[in-house]
C-alpha cells in the first residue's frame, strides 16, 4: 500500500528533507585529500543533531552510521572508516534525518580534486539522469515514466544501471512502497498520485551493472571494479505541476 501524505505531513518532511540537504552541504565541502569517511560522518552526526534531527540509518538494521560514504568502485552503502580520501577519488555521500517522525534521505557524489573526463562525465550523466526521474513524477504519468526516463539517460551515455537497488516511497518509515526501480518499460506500475512522496536514487557504474556486498554485509561494490557514481532527492508529488524536490541543496544541485 502507497501511503499518501498530507500537506501537513509533506511540510515536516520537507523539514527532514532540508535538515538533509544542508548537511549534505555542508559535508560535501569538507571533501578533500586527507580527510578520513569517519571525520565526514562524525560532522554529519554533529550537524543533525545541532538541528534538532535525528540520523536515520543510525541503527537502521544495525547499520553502524550516520553516513553511507561509498569511495570509487562502492555502489552504496559504504561504511565510514579512517581510509583517508585521495586525489582523483569520487565519494557518494548519502544522508537520512528524521523530524517529527518523518524521514528525509539524499545523497552526492562528489569528485574529490580534478578526475579524468570520463569519471566527471559518470557522475555528470548520473545526476542528469536523477533529475530527468524528477520530471516525469507528476499526476497523469506511471511510476516506471521514472524509472524508464533515467535508465533511457544512462544507457544512452554508454553507462550501465544497477538493478539489485532501487529507490523507495518514504514517510515514517524510510522505506515504504512503491519501490522505484532505475529501469524499466514506461507506463507501467501505480499511477503517480498528490501526496505521493518519493526517495529516487539512480546508482550507475562506468562498466557492468553486477554488484556485490562486501564482508561487512553493507558495502556495495562493482563486480568489475569499476567506478559508480550515486544520486538521490526525496521529492513529493503535487496536485499538479512539477514534483516538489524536497531535498534541494542551496547550492551545487544542477
Ligand atoms: N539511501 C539509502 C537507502 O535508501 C540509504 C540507506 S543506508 C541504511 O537505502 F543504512 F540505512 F540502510
Ligand atoms: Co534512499
Amino acid at each position: 500500500m502507497i501511503i499518501l501524505k498530507t500537506p501537513a505531513e509533506i511540510e515536516i518532511m520537507a523539514e527532514a528533507s532540508r535538515v538533509v540537504a544542508e548537511v549534505l552541504e555542508i559535508v560535501r565541502k569538507e571533501v578533500r585529500p586527507g580527510i578520513s569517511t569517519d571525520d565526514l560522518d562524525r560532522l554529519a552526526e554533529k550537524e543533525i543533531r545541532a538541528r534538532g534531527a535525528t540520523p536515520a540509518f543510525k541503527g537502521y538494521r544495525n547499520y553502524p552510521k550516520t553516513l553511507c560514504a561509498s569511495v570509487n568502485e562502492q555502489v552504496v552503502h559504504g561504511i565510514p572508516s579512517g581510509r583517508k580520501l585521495k586525489d582523483g577519488d569520487i565519494i557518494g555521500l548519502d544522508l537520512g534525518a528524521i523530524v517529527g517522525g518523518f524521514y528525509g534521505d539524499s545523497a552526492v557524489t562528489v569528485a574529490v580534486g580534478p578526475v579524468p573526463k570520463k569519471i566527471a562525465a559518470l557522475v555528470q550523466v548520473t545526476e542528469e539522469s536523477l533529475y530527468l526521474g524528477i520530471e516525469q513524477a507528476v499526476v497523469g504519468n506511471r511510476l516506471t515514466d521514472i524509472s524508464h526516463a533515467v535508465q533511457r539517460h544512462i544507457e544512452s551515455a554508454g553507462y550501465a544501471v544497477v538493478t539489485e537497488f532501487v529507490g523507495h516511497g518514504i514517510g515514517r518509515q524510510l522505506h515504504e512502497e512503491p519501490q522505484v526501480p532505475n529501469y524499466g518499460k514506461p507506463r507501467q506500475g501505480p499511477r503517480l498520485q498528490s501526496g505521493m512522496v518519493l526517495a529516487i536514487e539512480p546508482m550507475v557504474n562506468m562498466g557492468g551493472s553486477a554488484v556485490r556486498v562486501l564482508e561487512d554485509r553493507w558495502t556495495a561494490v562493482t563486480a568489475d571494479g569499476s567506478w559508480s557514481a550515486h544520486f538521490e532527492h526525496t521529492i513529493a508529488i503535487q496536485p499538479s505541476g512539477p514534483a516538489r524536490v524536497l531535498s534541494r541543496r542551496v547550492a551545487g544541485d544542477i
